[in-house]
């Protein structure tokens, strides 16, 4: 694309957050565009959620998956997957230890674990609800009845990555999942009055901008309150081991594009970021994310919880992770979030 047409592109993005799928894909095809939305994205960031960076403490607490997503470590013909299941007591411990390092959420993390019946999430959501925190859950596909009893047992918000919205693409690569199944979860979490997160992978064989496009015009249509991305991070134990790892410039352009079509939205920088490329926590934080997922997961689950290789952070402690998070946001001129850093809702209706 020529710098005019760039330019002009950015700008109309940035004016009024709207881009047609093609205009969107354009700019997310061309390399040349990353600094320049990246910019847009982080006067809109400013604008819209402010300079506090909101610290969600991330618990994983179960490796064990019936699915068998071809990108993901837990799968289940993983053999070589290390399972754990935290129990209860466990998951409710380290939700004190959160609130302790002062993080006002906790997301509870895991596989798709059957262990972890709604009735049983919902007894520990309530234990965690009484310490005064925000609940953010992030358990995959359940029943509408299950995700009705986890909201009335308290939890706030729910996780839920779409993934891509290229059904072909998704069902080649989430084998017995389906495109409808996705999105009646996604559709009743809304309806039942969660504040929900959704995103997807960046780089998956045969997703190309277009996809990615629809991925950003998707998230704006049904309104997600948190947009979480990340490249895929090629795992050795799955059937996408010899794949490419996700371009961090085109993730980049897809933070960027993401803050500047859906400007309230929470967006964080994820670890899957900062595994491919030291330091991109940051570069995320400055073009277009606001939000960071400190894992406060301990001892032996923390490095057993495979989803990809190399994961920043494995092999540090949560308080080393707190003060350097807390370190690092402050060097960048950036506050960390007081309060539970809900989605903002501005100049609306
Ligand atoms: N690389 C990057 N992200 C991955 N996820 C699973 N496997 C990988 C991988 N190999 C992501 C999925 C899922 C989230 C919890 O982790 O998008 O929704
Ligand atoms: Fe299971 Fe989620 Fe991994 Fe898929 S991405 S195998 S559902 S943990
Ligand atoms: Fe974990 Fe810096 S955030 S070591």
């Amino acid at each position: 694309m020529d710098e005019a047409a760039r330019h002009a592109l950015i700008d109309k993005a940035e004016r009024t957050h709207r881009l047609a799928e093609a205009e969107l894909a354009a700019l997310l095809a061309d390399d040349g565009a990353t600094d320049e939305l990246a910019a847009a994205a982080d006067r809109v960031r400013r604008a819209f959620v402010g300079d506090e960076v909101h610290l969600r403490g991330l618990i994983e607490f179960s490796s064990y998956c019936r699915q068998n997503c071809l990108y993901c470590g837990l799968r289940r013909d993983n053999k070589n997957a290390q399972r754990y299941r935290l129990s209860p007591e466990e998951i409710v411990a380290l939700a004190e230890k959160a609130k302790a390092a002062g993080y006002p959420t906790v997301v509870m993390q895991s596989g798709e674990d059957a262990w972890f019946t709604a009735e049983r999430l919902a007894a520990i959501v309530r234990d965690v609800k009484r310490l005064g925190l925000t609940v953010t859950l992030s358990v995959g596909e359940r029943m509408t009845d299950e995700y009705r009893v986890l909201r009335e047992a308290g939890a706030d918000r729910f996780l839920l990555r779409i993934e891509t919205t290229d059904r072909a693409l998704y069902e080649r690569l989430d084998p017995g999942m389906s495109h409808e199944d996705r999105i009646r979860c996604l559709a009743d979490l809304k309806r039942l009055g969660y504040e929900v997160g959704t995103g997807c992978l960046v780089g998956l064989p045969g997703q190309t901008a277009e996809m990615l496009a629809r991925d950003v015009l998707f998230f704006r249509s049904i309104d997600a309150d948190m947009v979480g991305i990340g490249p895929l991070v090629p795992n050795g134990e799955t059937p996408l081991g010899d794949e490419r790892p996700g371009d961090m410039r085109l993730v980049r352009r897809m933070v960027a594009a993401i803050r500047l079509l859906l400007p309230e939205a929470n967006i964080p920088a994820t670890t899957a970021m900062e595994t491919l490329s030291p330091g991109a926590r940051e570069l995320m934080l400055r073009s277009g994310a606001n939000v960071m997922m400190p894992n406060v997961t301990e001892g032996e689950a923390r490095q057993k919880y495979a989803l990809y290789p190399g994961k920043a952070c494995v092999a540090d402690t949560p308080e080393h992770c707190r003060a350097c998070m807390e370190g690092r946001i402050r060097a960048m001129g950036r506050t960390v979030g007081k309060g539970p850093g809900g989605r903002m809702r501005k100049n609306r209706k």
